[in-house]
């Protein structure tokens, strides 16, 4: 493996890149995975993206694991469904209670597919309304790597709440806003080891233009890795940052 040299920015990569690190580590089998169909609801992963957070979390050997935004529980259940027997999901969504359930006065499906805002509180609305059903339907072997924190994770204090250094791979896919966007990447840089992987979702989305305006910000002191076709970016920390070929 050489050296990887990047100092800052956003590099590109395609899939492949990652597939064939697992192809190296594997020559003699085949490395399936486990996944639901996609969601036809909107703010689900593709599977292209499923099958990069499982690759990421087999080339780190990532047992620990934390999740902004809970949402229907699907990646809590990706990542469960094949993980190690001792691995454990630590996923966060707001209080239902606490999350305004009010729909807007006008259509409200061309609003949530044009405006980030609204695209952001139809999420919480659903998860306010549906709960995180993938994992209330999941089997209790997965059932029982998940642990569900209800918190608005701006006010998560990882010392107090001891989740700081302790995780090997975070997906932050919760709040879309900037504030929120730094807020649990402030958070997670606390709450990883020193190795691992940290990853956001919805860079280069169409609606949550913030996301990658701040991981673009982000990337100018800590370089960072896209993912061509998909809407993951990550940071590699510690050992892990020699993982990728030049
Ligand atoms: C895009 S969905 C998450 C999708 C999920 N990670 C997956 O891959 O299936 C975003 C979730 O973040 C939650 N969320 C939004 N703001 C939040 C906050 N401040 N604290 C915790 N969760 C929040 C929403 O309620 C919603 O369920």
């Amino acid at each position: 493996m050489t050296e990887f040299t990047q100092q800052h920015g956003v590099r590109e990569i395609r899939p492949k890149i990652l597939f064939q690190q697992i192809e190296e580590r594997n020559p003699d089998r085949n490395v399936m995975f486990n996944v639901s169909i996609p969601s036809s609801a909107i703010g689900g992963m593709t599977l292209l993206e499923s099958s990069i957070l499982v690759s990421l979390a087999s080339l780190t050997s990532a047992s620990i694991f934390f999740e902004f935004g809970t949402y229907m529980g699907a990646t809590s259940v990706l990542l469960a469904a094949n993980s190690a027997p001792h691995a454990r999901i630590t996923t966060v969504d707001l209080p239902p209670a606490s999350i305004d359930t009010a729909k807007p006065d006008s259509d409200e499906v061309t609003l949530i597919l044009q405006n980030d805002i609204e695209n952001d509180n139809y999420l919480r609305r659903t998860f306010a309304e549906k709960g995180a059903f993938y994992i209330d339907r999941a089997d209790a072997e997965t059932q029982n790597k998940i642990k569900r924190i209800y918190h608005d994770s701006r006010s998560l204090d990882p010392q107090a709440q001891d989740l700081a250094g302790r995780f090997d791979f975070i997906f932050i896919d919760g709040g879309h806003d900037y504030d929120t966007v730094a807020i649990d990447t402030t958070n997670a840089l606390k709450m990883a080891k020193p190795d691992a992987v940290i990853i956001w979702h919805d860079y280069r989305s169409k609606i949550h233009g913030d996301v990658t305006r701040f991981v673009d910000h982000f990337s100018q002191e800590i370089p960072l890795i896209h993912v061509q076709n998909t809407m993951l970016a990550f940071m590699l920390k510690g050992k892990f940052r020699n993982l990728l070929p030049n």
